[in-house]
């Protein structure tokens, strides 16, 4: 008792030397965007600051020290669920259609979340905090809450460095070698890839400032107090936290206000299940773990496919544990083992664990790597095959579009991948990338949002290029100068030699 309450003063009195007041907005209906947001509240709380998490979901198991306090966004994940029995068909999207879906379906969260009851009762709550940590993923509409709260802006982007926070923050993004991460195009592009890569990277960002941009600015406006400037609050950012990490996703460059996070949501193992363990300590030839993650239902993939990759799993003479969202499959064979839900990350630490069969989802990518695990990736939609391809070229995995699947090359693959000692390690040499890091992410994480605060909003790491309009970023403005001075004097040439002629001609007359 007498210990507990000394820790309690200890956090208390921690609090009052450096507590912060800290929103974390985590708007997305899925999930997996929720588990970095937890993991962020959560690793904050535990720091000592006072966290309020704005989410679908309610934080389960609050954090021992500290608490955060849930604003719940309720009903949007029944909307969410609605939805997530099409995922499998997204494979087929083309990459316009998908770019315009996506704008549409930003709209109309947003419209949901600014108009939701809770979200308007904290509005006019008059709290304030010190800053705001907000996921960057089709809601540039909550921007101006920052401002509102009297706080500094920090973006999370879920997908690491990419065309939502780039521009916001004057990072670099160059199409010739940084594809767009919707594609599956290789790190080292041939021109056909470059070209196409340049062209797709550009209809994003023209859809963001034609459409995504205006239609956000209009809502916010409708729905949020006035006098706060939606084009300022836009690209008024502090720091730009990314899921990314180079062990795990592409090199590339970031400015001073951005850094790269990923694999902060993973915790250290713990001890598995009694039936779990015995399942995985009596694998004598290993084990198979198969989960498309969190979002898609298991069950909707169609009956070709389910047959497909049973008959290839009971091919195998190591087990199989497979994530699916029903009791059983009829001829489901002996080694697989089925169950609606596995605790993944306790699972891949298992020594007996083989290989790990995915939908390519970031969240998994990182807790592969993390234990050091090769995949196969069957990637669907979104990021799934940048992430697939990625894995492939760093030579831990291999990458099969789902739809692709059929028997004899879930067969070939697997096989390759189970016998062929390379996959395994690099795997665990990119494994080693990742443990080989200063300081752990998550207080890598705590430490840059001090940092923000206690620096005033940190404007002294902004590049200059944030502020530019993007054709004087581009030099295209300095390009023309040139080009018109390089040119002028073949167009006085011409005119002088012209205006010759004529008075020559007036002479002769
Ligand atoms: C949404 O779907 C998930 C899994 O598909 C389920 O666990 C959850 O209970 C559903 N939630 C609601 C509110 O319908
Ligand atoms: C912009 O950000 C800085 C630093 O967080 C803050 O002090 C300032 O009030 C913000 N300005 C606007 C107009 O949002």
């Amino acid at each position: 008792m007498r210990a507990l309450f000394t820790s309690a003063v200890i956090v208390n009195v921690l609090c009052l030397a450096q507590c912060y007041k800290i929103l974390t907005v985590f708007p997305t209906a899925a999930p997996s965007h929720f588990i970095l947001g937890e993991a962020i509240a959560r690793g904050l709380a535990e720091a000592g600051h006072d966290v309020t998490m704005v989410s679908p979901f309610e934080t389960k198991n609050p954090p021992k020290n500290g608490k955060v306090k849930d604003v719940v966004l309720t009903g949007l994940i029944e909307e969410h669920n609605r939805t997530v029995i099409h995922l499998f068909q997204m494979e087929q999207i083309n990459m316009f259609t998908h770019i315009l879906a996506m704008n549409f379906m930003g709209n109309r969260n947003m419209k949901k979340v600014l108009d939701h009851p809770n979200l308007q009762k904290l509005l006019k709550s008059g709290e304030k905090f010190d800053a705001v940590v907000m996921e960057q993923f089709l809601n540039d509409g909550l921007k101006p809450l920052a401002k509102h709260f009297n706080a500094h802006l920090i973006l999370f982007s879920t997908i690491g460095p990419n065309m939502w926070v780039n521009g916001l923050v004057g990072n670099p993004d160059p199409s010739s070698y940084i594809p767009d991460w919707n594609i599956a195009y290789p790190i080292e592009m041939n021109l056909y890839q470059r070209t196409w890569n340049l062209i797709i990277k550009t209809i994003w960002y023209a859809s963001l400032h034609l459409l995504s941009y205006p239609g956000h600015k209009k809502i916010a406006e409708e729905y949020l107090p006035k006098g706060i400037d939606f084009d300022t609050a836009l690209y008024n950012v502090s720091l730009v936290l990314c899921n990314s990490h180079e062990s795990t996703n592409q090199a590339v460059p970031v400015v001073p206000n951005m850094v790269q996070i990923g694999g902060f949501h993973i915790k250290p193992p713990k001890k598995l299940p009694q039936e779990l363990q015995d399942f995985m300590d009596s694998a004598k030839e290993g084990v198979i773990y198969f989960s498309l993650g969190s979002n898609i239902v298991p069950s909707t993939m169609g009956e070709e496919k389910k047959m497909a990759i049973l008959k290839a799993f009971g091919k195998l003479k190591q087990k199989v544990l497979w994530k699916w969202n029903e009791d059983t499959i009829p001829g489901k064979p002996d080694n697989v083992k089925l169950a609606k839900w596995f605790p993944q990350q306790d699972l891949l630490a298992h020594p007996n664990m083989r290989l790990f069969v995915t939908h390519g989802g970031l969240l998994s990518a990182f807790e592969t790597i993390y234990h050091g695990i090769p995949v196969l990736a069957l990637p669907i939609f979104a990021d799934q095959s940048m992430n697939a391809a990625r894995a492939q070229e760093a030579g831990f995995g291999l990458f099969m579009p789902f739809s692709e699947i059929t028997e004899q090359k879930l067969d070939e693959a697997l096989q390759k991948l189970l016998n062929d000692p390379k996959y395994a390690e690099n795997a665990k040499r990119r494994s080693s990338y990742f443990h080989d890091r200063p300081i752990k992410p998550m207080d890598l994480t705590t430490y840059w949002i001090e940092y923000v605060i206690r620096h005033k909003g940190a404007e002294h790491l902004r590049v200059a290029g944030a502020k530019l309009p993007w054709y004087q970023y581009y030099s295209l403005d300095s390009i023309v100068v040139i080009l018109l001075v390089i040119t002028s004097p073949y167009f006085l040439l011409k005119f002088f030699l012209r205006l010759r002629k004529k008075s020559a001609k007036a002479k002769k007359e």
